[in-house]
């Protein structure tokens, strides 16, 4: 049995938990619906509108509320996550090339936003790997109504990429390396698990500045307690060229705004979003008086 085939067993076993079997419950009482996938104004719809289970549908969605990412509609019914993630989409498809045909792998997809974008393009595989279970069961809901083959999810982790071995044509690496302590190891991971010649998209927040320096927050960061290291675009860029990537490309160096992150109905309070995580009086600061996030884009690639 190969590391990936065990460790599907023991994370399947999850479902055993006891928010695991309330989450398998509701999936599994879901009645057949007709698949229907097709993307709107950068909105993953699927599902029919008149479909005679549809409500049943809608109410299953609602009881795994909060949504962080989306958009969605589901038979019809806009799910309007906390994140635009159609924003960030739009700024990385245009840097994407062709990908007809290609497989990659999506580090933290979360519900899987980014796979069914990716499933659009032509991929022969797009593979979201995120050990939350709440999120690998939004992704089960919106991919059953969307009939798609072409993508996957496994309850993996960042931790397990270096048991791959030039595996990955393109790799998604986005809102992650900022949550974890080692990002050259990280980044070293990506880099072995590319096949020669792939690309890597590798999007974190940063702070701004000109020197190649991370901020090591003692404490919390924009009230998030899981930030070790946030750089400039000059550090991160650095980081890129430690683990021995070519060609780095800036693709996008953005403000983060309240447009494409915000509370919302699928993601009510008591979840906290991008305004509770900065000064009130002074945007330009998070509430602990760090320099507030902006959002950094890079695409790498491996040496052929
Ligand atoms: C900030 S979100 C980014 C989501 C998505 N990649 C994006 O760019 O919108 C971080 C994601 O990392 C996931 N995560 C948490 N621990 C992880 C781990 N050990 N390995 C991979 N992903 C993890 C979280 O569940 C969450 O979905």
């Amino acid at each position: 049995m190969t590391f990936f085939e065990q460790l599907k067993l023991e994370r399947d076993l999850w479902w055993q938990r006891k928010d695991g079997q309330r989450i398998r419950t509701v999936l599994d009482a879901l009645p057949r619906i007709e698949a229907h996938f097709e993307i709107q104004n950068g909105i993953v719809c699927v599902g029919d509108s008149n479909d005679q289970h549809k409500d049943k549908w809608i109410e299953s969605a609602k009881s795994l509320i909060p949504w962080k990412k989306g958009p969605f509609k589901l038979c019809g019914e806009h799910i309007d996550a906390e994140w635009r993630s159609d924003m960030k989409w739009d700024r990385l498809v245009g840097q994407l090339g062709n990908l007809c045909g290609a497989k990659v792998l999506d580090i933290g997809c979360n519900n899987g936003y980014f796979l069914f974008r990716l499933a659009e393009l032509g991929v022969e595989l797009a593979h979201g790997i995120d050990p939350v279970l709440p999120f690998a069961a939004q992704y089960e809901l919106i991919q059953r109504a969307s009939g798609l083959q072409n993508i996957k999810f496994d309850l993996f982790g960042v931790e397990h990429v270096d048991q791959w071995k030039d595996s990955w044509d393109c790799i998604f690496h986005m809102g992650i390396v900022y949550h974890h302590r080692s990002p050259i190891h990280q980044l070293l991971a990506i880099r072995e698990a590319l096949v020669p010649g792939g690309t890597a998209i590798i999007e974190t927040i940063g702070i701004p500045g000109t020197e190649s320096i991370a901020l090591f927050p003692q404490d919390r960061y924009a009230r998030m307690g899981n930030v070790w290291f946030v750089p400039t675009l000059p550090c991160l860029v650095s980081w890129a060229e430690k683990a021995k990537f070519i060609d780095i490309e800036v693709i996008s160096d953005s403000d983060l705004t309240s447009e494409e992150q915000r509370l919302t109905a699928w993601c009510p309070p008591p979840s906290q979003s991008l305004i509770d995580g900065l000064d009130p009086q002074d945007p330009s600061k998070t509430i602990e008086g760090h320099p507030a996030p902006r959002r950094f884009m890079i695409k790498v690639r491996k040496k052929a």
